[in-house]
């Protein structure tokens, strides 16, 4: 009966919406390209939880939530998190349940070398890994992995972290162990998550893992560091493993989408992208390398002004330059959030995140009214900010190629009936498409964030992004779909955001009662929304 009202709508609103009925007509606004390709994420400290299990050693997430009162908002860690450690072949199971084309995960640094360096390869860790992709493989699922998804040695952080120059060479031997252990499955690697998140929270705020304020010194060492390490891991492999095994490196930028405030010209916009996607980026993909020339002019003539010998942001050498430029096989691209840019009013203090140093360029981030909230009060909703920012890397970089590494919805509540999420996903993937078809962008993939609601960093549990649920209270982590898994998992399998009416093939293995109530609810919901 329902889908029968369902279906009814879908017809109903087709013919009532011309728009909707020419994109439905034309076959080419509502399916994505047959080599598009579809896939989840997770990270290892979110998930794995066997923080101090076969011979792992603590990271900088595990020292910052045991040790600092109040760094984590619920006062939780990630001790335990999903089990998957434990768990891993539901996680497999789910990922092929969605369809997915890959599932992507990172690998915890001290998992595998527990005193940072290769001095010791920790066998177990190794075994974990090489079962997980296998796992993958053989459902043929491909595993994309995450080299560091900021899980950095503890050891290694007493030492400096990612503000000791040393950490370039650390990083790159990392990256070789990972290379020479798992090459022959991974054909496709992220070196970085994030630089920009890593580097900004954590020295510029404070709030994340380690929790070193130091704003305007600490940020730019480890922006300069983190592009060195991506680049000599990407040289290393390109030297010594392309030849061989083929796969594709990137680092992966979590870009905020800006545009200007009212009143205010698409200046003050663009010099905010350059420091949040410029900085982590122009070194890499520009033709010229190096830092973003009217960044890097800014800091110097503050820092003078500000009484240093030396510009706060360090210059690279014209070896360094040639060193970061070009080390890519594509754009990895993660899109949360937006906001709008105008100059700070004199004395006005610019709060936390998103903010995130733009008090160099004397300038203030704030919301569009407009635009939909979400439960949290950071994650503001706006979808054209994906297109537009693709339209910009474009502009900014030539027609590179994009995989979206990450994007989702974060909600307080654990209910299965997400339909927030649901409208989140649609509208981001309706953008997507917007991109490939009307912008021309060279976008091949997309990651929605999360396979599983996970341990949030600084949110602990509070944050709910998974496609599935779990509850935390069960020793057995019960994983249960949502809404957004079952219309996910369509949009997987027929290319299309349209769910068909006759779409029953998803068989998740959990609750056959969740199931039943949630293809209850995502057609009643799709059936509104669709008329909407
Ligand atoms: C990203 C991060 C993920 C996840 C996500 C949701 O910045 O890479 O690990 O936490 O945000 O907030």
């Amino acid at each position: 009966m329902l889908y029968r009202t369902f279906v009814l709508c879908i017809l109903v609103r087709n013919t009532w919406s011309s728009s909707w009925k020419s994109e439905v007509e034309e076959g080419s606004k509502v399916h994505f390209p047959p080599w598009f390709k579809f896939g989840s994420a997770t990270a290892s400290h979110q998930i794995e939880g066997a923080w101090n299990a076969s011979g792992k050693t603590p990271h900088i997430w595990d020292v910052f939530a045991h040790t600092v009162p109040g760094a984590i908002s619920d006062g939780s860690n990630g001790d335990v998190a999903c089990d998957s450690y434990r768990l891993w072949r539901e996680d497999v199971k789910m990922a092929a349940d969605l369809g997915l084309d890959f599932y992507r995960f990172s690998i915890s640094w001290p998992r595998i070398l527990p005193s940072g360096f290769p001095n010791h390869i920790n066998e177990e860790g190794v075994r974990y890994y090489r079962e997980l992709m296998d796992g993958l493989l053989e459902v043929g699922i491909e595993p994309v992995v995450t080299i560091y998804h900021w899980e950095l040695p503890q050891s290694l952080q007493d030492l400096g972290g990612w503000t000791n120059p040393l950490v370039v060479d650390w990083y790159a031997d990392y990256a070789r162990v990972l290379f020479t252990l798992y090459a022959d499955r991974v054909k496709t690697w992220i070196t970085l998550n994030e630089p920009m998140v890593f580097c900004e929270a954590t020295y510029t705020l404070g709030s994340h893992a380690p929790g070193i304020l130091s704003p305007g010194i600490g940020n730019f060492l480890c922006n300069r560091h983190a592009l060195l390490a991506h680049a000599k891991a990407w040289r290393i492999y390109d030297q010594e493993f392309r030849h061989k095994y083929h796969g594709k490196l990137a680092l992966t930028n979590n870009l905020l989408w800006f545009e200007p405030d009212e009143g205010h010209g698409d200046e003050v916009a663009e010099l905010v992208r350059e420091l949040g996607a410029g900085m982590y980026s122009h070194p890499i993909y520009s033709k010229e390398g190096g830092w973003p020339p009217v960044i890097e002019k800014i800091i110097a003539e503050r820092s003078r002004r500000q009484g240093y010998p030396k510009s706060r942001l360090p210059p690279f050498t014209k070896e360094e330059i040639k060193f970061i430029r070009g080390t890519y096989d594509f754009y990895g691209f993660n899109y949360y959030t937006a906001r709008l840019a105008r100059w700070a009013k004199p004395g006005e203090v610019l709060g936390k995140w998103p903010h995130f140093g733009t008090d160099e360029l004397n300038i203030s981030l704030v919301v569009k009214p407009e635009w939909k909230k979400s439960p949290l009060d950071w994650f503001i909703i706006y979808p054209e900010g994906i297109r537009r920012q693709m339209k910009w890397l474009k502009r900014k970089y030539g027609n590179i190629e994009i995989f979206i590494m990450e994007n989702g919805l974060a909600n307080i509540d654990p209910r299965l009936d997400d339909t927030d999420r649901v409208d989140f996903y649609r509208e981001h993937l309706r953008q997507v498409l917007l991109s490939i078809y009307e912008d021309g962008v060279n976008v091949t993939g997309y990651t929605a964030w999360s396979l599983m609601d996970n341990y949030e960093w600084i949110d602990g549990y509070h944050s709910k992004f998974g496609l599935y649920a779990v509850d935390f209270s069960d020793s057995e982590r019960r994983r249960t779909p949502r809404a957004s898994a079952f219309y996910y998992s369509s949009v997987v399998r027929t290319g299309s955001l349209v769910l068909p009416a006759t779409y029953t093939s998803y068989t998740a293995s959990s609750s056959k009662n969740a199931l039943s109530y949630i293809t209850i609810v995502i057609n009643f919901m799709l059936a509104l929304s669709l008329i909407k």
